[in-house]
């Protein structure tokens, strides 16, 4: 590893410019030689010193317990405390870190504060929206080829609240990867085969309407499939709808031809919709565009003495290890038709994460067994995020069916709210900001905790204007830029940063240094919530600093110093948010 900081070479020994790329990774990787631990495993372990109302007692906090073996120890223990003033002991200042001291099982740095201002606002500046991602922590992070599969809806049927998470989430890791300079195929796999489109198919027969195919294909096929479901009680429509999903499935061209037609104008439909979320997907696969392998799957499974018959004819895997039966999963079905899992079984995928609820569990396990089994090992490279229930979101028309229903419901909400809090009049295109501001908040909401953890939806709470929510971001967002176009933004480059010494300026000029980090978290566990939480703290900062460090009055000098950091502060609140799929409701 290159020799990196001074705090291990004895105090005063000046750093190369080079190096002080970013001070924080300075303290990590030094900090990570005298503890032989690699600098990621650091991150968790420092944090930033609160500022306290008298003085800051320093700017950086080790934390003893979380880098010791005991780490789930009490961090006053005494073996934490002699261990702080140690290591406290070992450690010797340099031109990064200034002052360096021992708490109880904590070792505190005070960092020079004139160049965190001036290597953070330099930094933030000149990268513009690749700050953080250019961080030395992604160096050893090999670039990969993903293909990443997400929202994935079934043609006819409800898009339900699983499935906007899957997108939400699925979104913003492409972005993620994206940024981080990885090559992404963004891919939905639509429910677009299976024995509903015999019911689909019967169901259009009797009650379809082309006109209304055209011009509302999920609406209609929808209702056309509750219809049929109802009607499909009796035996006579049953064996109709599995003769049509037969003949399907022996790709009859008439039935095709229908079938092609439910599924185009779906996904036409559905390129629309995902419009208003900012979602774009590279290629709509789906069930349909591997069942055609399915025969050739049942084949190889067969070859290899994987296939099973039951007495009923249906075709099995044996998944257990004993060999017993006692797990198993179903491939075929006793006419020969293919399953939800058969039409999966792809020896064609290399890298794949798979956005689905934990309801799905199951199947991808058994997935994934049936590759390995088959012999493929890139399965080991394939991946289920799974996530957790969401209870309670109802629109003011019931029960959500479509996508475009909740768009729509979180659009009128906040456009109410806008108008009783009279901000309405001031802005451009009141519709479009309280889509985006809107789309923010129902973000931010599904993002906040552990994304396997159920939670209850609630308007009210999404939509607060302060506290943890999308609006407040938003806000944040609009407030910073507007004081950019009521002072000038053109770039700051010569400030005195001097001017930028009040604890609310260094506060935020610490949290701005940390960005890399959540990246990189949020990278290797593919949680959002470490992104959205650096963000609303980054938010609550700026607002405060925004009040105690007024721009306008202030000395010239003075103004351009304060004007550049809520420039640096809105910058990678912008970035962050887009990551997120929150687009900011001003365009800069
Ligand atoms: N269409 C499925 C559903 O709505 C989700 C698909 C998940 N992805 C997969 N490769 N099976 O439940």
């Amino acid at each position: 590893m290159r020799e990196f900081s001074g705090i291990l070479r004895g105090g005063g020994e000046a750093l190369s410019k080079a190096l002080l790329i970013f001070l924080v990774f300075v303290l990590r990787c030094g900090l990570s030689k005298v503890l032989d631990l690699p600098p990621e495993n650091l991150i968790k372990s420092i944090s930033a010193v609160p500022v306290s109302k008298k003085r800051r007692v320093a700017d950086f906090q080790l934390s003893i317990a979380s880098v010791t073996e005991d780490s789930s120890s009490d961090c006053l223990a005494p073996g934490l405390h002699l261990q702080a003033q140690k290591l406290a002991e070992r450690l010797k200042c340099d031109a990064v870190v200034s002052e360096i001291s021992a708490g109880p099982g904590t070792v505190n740095f005070t960092i020079n504060r004139e160049l965190l201002a001036k290597t953070v606002l330099q930094q933030v500046l000149k990268d513009g929206s690749e700050y953080g991602v250019k961080s030395e922590l992604f160096s050893t992070v090999p670039k990969q080829k993903a293909v990443i599969e997400f929202s994935s809806p079934n043609i006819a049927k409800k898009f339900h609240i699983g499935h906007l998470r899957s997108t939400i989430v699925g979104n913003f890791i492409a972005n993620l990867k994206v940024a981080l300079g990885h090559e992404v195929i963004r891919m939905n796999y639509l429910g677009d085969w299976g024995m509903q489109f015999g019911l689909l198919g019967v169901g259009f027969q009797l009650f379809g309407n082309k006109e209304k195919l055209k011009t509302s294909p999920l609406q209609h096929l929808f209702e056309v499939y509750v219809q049929i479901n109802k009607a499909a009680e009796d035996e006579n429509t049953k064996k109709l709808a599995k003769d049509f999903f037969r003949k399907l499935e022996e790709h009859d061209e008439q039935t095709l031809s229908l079938w092609k037609q439910f599924r185009d104008f779906s996904i036409d439909e559905y390129i629309r919709i995902y419009k208003r979320l900012g979602v774009h997907f590279d290629e709509y696969s789906g069930e349909s565009f591997y069942q055609e392998k399915s025969k050739e799957v049942l084949k190889m499974l067969e070859n290899k003495g994987l296939l099973q018959k039951t007495i009923k004819g249906t075709g099995i895997v044996d998944l257990s290890e004993k060999k017993d039966l006692s797990s198993f999963s179903t491939v075929m079905r006793s006419d020969g038709t293919s399953l939800y899992i058969t039409r999966q079984v792809s020896p064609s995928v290399f890298i794949a994460i798979y956005f689905a609820s934990k309801s799905q569990s199951n199947h991808f396990q058994h997935l994934f067994q049936i590759l390995k089994l088959m012999g493929y090992d890139w399965v080991e490279r394939c991946q289920h995020v799974s996530f957790g229930l969401v209870q309670g979101m109802k629109t003011r028309r019931g029960e959500v069916i479509f996508l475009e229903d909740v768009l729509n419901e979180v659009r009128s909400r906040m456009l109410q709210n806008m108008a009783s809090a009279k901000t309405t009049k001031e802005i451009e295109d009141p519709m479009e900001t309280a889509e985006k501001v809107g789309l923010a908040a129902l973000i931010i909401q599904d993002f906040q905790g552990l994304l396997s953890s159920d939670y209850q939806f609630s308007w009210d709470r999404a939509l607060q204007s302060r506290g943890d929510t999308g609006v407040f971001l938003q806000y944040t967002h609009a407030r910073l830029h507007s004081l950019e176009q009521m002072h000038g933004n053109e770039q700051l480059t010569h400030i005195n940063v001097a001017c930028l010494q009040e604890p609310d300026a260094i506060s935020v000029l610490q949290h701005l240094l940390r960005y890399d980090e959540v990246l990189y978290r949020s990278s290797q566990d593919l949680q959002p919530k470490h992104i959205v939480s650096y963000l609303l703290t980054l938010s609550h900062l700026a607002a405060v600093a925004h009040k105690t460090l007024p721009v306008k009055g202030s000395t010239p000098e003075l103004a351009q110093a304060r004007l550049c950091l809520f420039q640096a502060a809105r910058s990678v609140l912008a970035n962050g948010m887009k990551l997120l799929g929150a687009v900011c409701n001003v365009k800069v």
